[in-house]
């Protein structure tokens, strides 16, 4: 089955190609704000702008036609509306105007099966951490099950919000890997609730303590902080699961140093642990087409005008 995939749940256009699992290609591009975070309308646009210029080069790196295709697949929510609507409009029309069948994907699920598939890891206990998102969640044989999540705002925008503060150009979370490096340990709010997160307390501690102390410290606590509090909520769900294997998938889970913790959680607790290399983890198009096979195959589709986006969207509803 020869798969398009189209993502556009925030600042990434992307599109990608898989045949039969196997990626065949994987185009973006990112609508990068200057200081503000993302205004949707500006990452609407962009992805517009974008779109055909992406698809072209996801086609042409792959070898393939739009002829050519078996499905479409568009990454269907959680995300932004306008950039949402982007996504899902453009698969629309491409399936109508190609005749080919369309199929909306959760996209924490498709972060969470493009991990399982490249990883080797199977039925583990997943760390889900992007910017709008924080999760540990498994796979039953009704669907996902949340054990625990944030009970305010993602790890991504906790990171995003400190980078604004701290007046850094590009509020990334490689960038602010780069602050944090050689920082001192300040002590800073932990909030675990049970296998649940809130990171509010230390976004403003955090930010109330760039007054008094070197941003390289702030950066480096608050990370440490907030990746400690993952890996406690994650061993706790990890005894109740009893998973053999966990895997960390999203945004986030390109951070080196929130890898190293959960390798050293995986080893002291006898399980596996994996994690896809970075392009996978950033918001791709090859992962929302891997998924959208999977789902096709699984469960069939509807007809094409009965798709629309669905910013709300969770993994244990989709
Ligand atoms: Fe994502």
């Amino acid at each position: 089955m020869l798969v398009l995939g189209i993502e556009s749940t925030a600042h990434t256009l992307g599109a990608g190609v898989c045949r039969n699992g196997e990626v065949l290609s994987n185009a973006h591009d990112i609508y990068k704000p200057k200081k503000e975070g993302i205004v949707p309308r500006k990452a609407a646009d962009h992805h517009a702008e974008v779109f055909s210029e992406v698809l072209s080069s996801s086609l042409s790196s792959a070898g393939v036609s739009m002829e050519e295709l078996d499905l479409v697949a568009f990454s269907q929510g959680p995300g932004i509306g306008a950039p949402l609507a982007v996504g899902c409009t453009a698969a629309k029309y491409l399936s109508l105007k190609y005749s080919k069948p369309l199929i909306g994907v959760n996209h924490p699920y498709a972060h969470v099966k493009i991990a399982e598939h490249l990883t080797g890891v199977s039925n583990p206990l997943v760390l889900y951490v992007s910017g709008g998102n924080t999760q540990i969640l498994a796979e039953e044989k009704s669907g996902f099950r949340i054990f625990g999540e944030t009970l305010d705002i993602g790890l991504g925008n906790l990171f995003d919000t400190f980078a604004r503060e701290a007046g850094m150009a590009y509020a990334h979370g490689s960038a602010l890997e780069n602050l944090a490096r050689g920082g001192s340990y300040i002590e800073l709010p932990y909030t675990v609730k049970g296998t649940n997160l809130s990171f509010t307390g230390l976004q403003t501690a955090a930010a109330r303590a760039l007054k008094e102390h070197p941003a390289r410290d702030v950066a480096y606590s608050m990370m440490e902080t907030a990746f400690s509090m993952c890996c406690e909520a994650l061993e706790r769900a990890l005894f109740l699961t009893r998973k053999k294997g966990i895997i960390a998938c999203g945004g986030v889970a390109q951070n080196r140093r929130l890898q190293s913790m959960l390798r050293i959680l995986a080893k002291e607790d006898g399980v596996e642990f994996g994690v896809a290399p970075d392009e996978y983890n950033r918001d791709n198009g090859a992962m929302i087409a891997y998924a959208g096979d999977l789902l096709y195959t699984k469960k069939g589709t509807k007809p094409p005008e009965a798709w629309s986006p669905a910013p709300n969207q969770r993994i244990d509803s989709a």
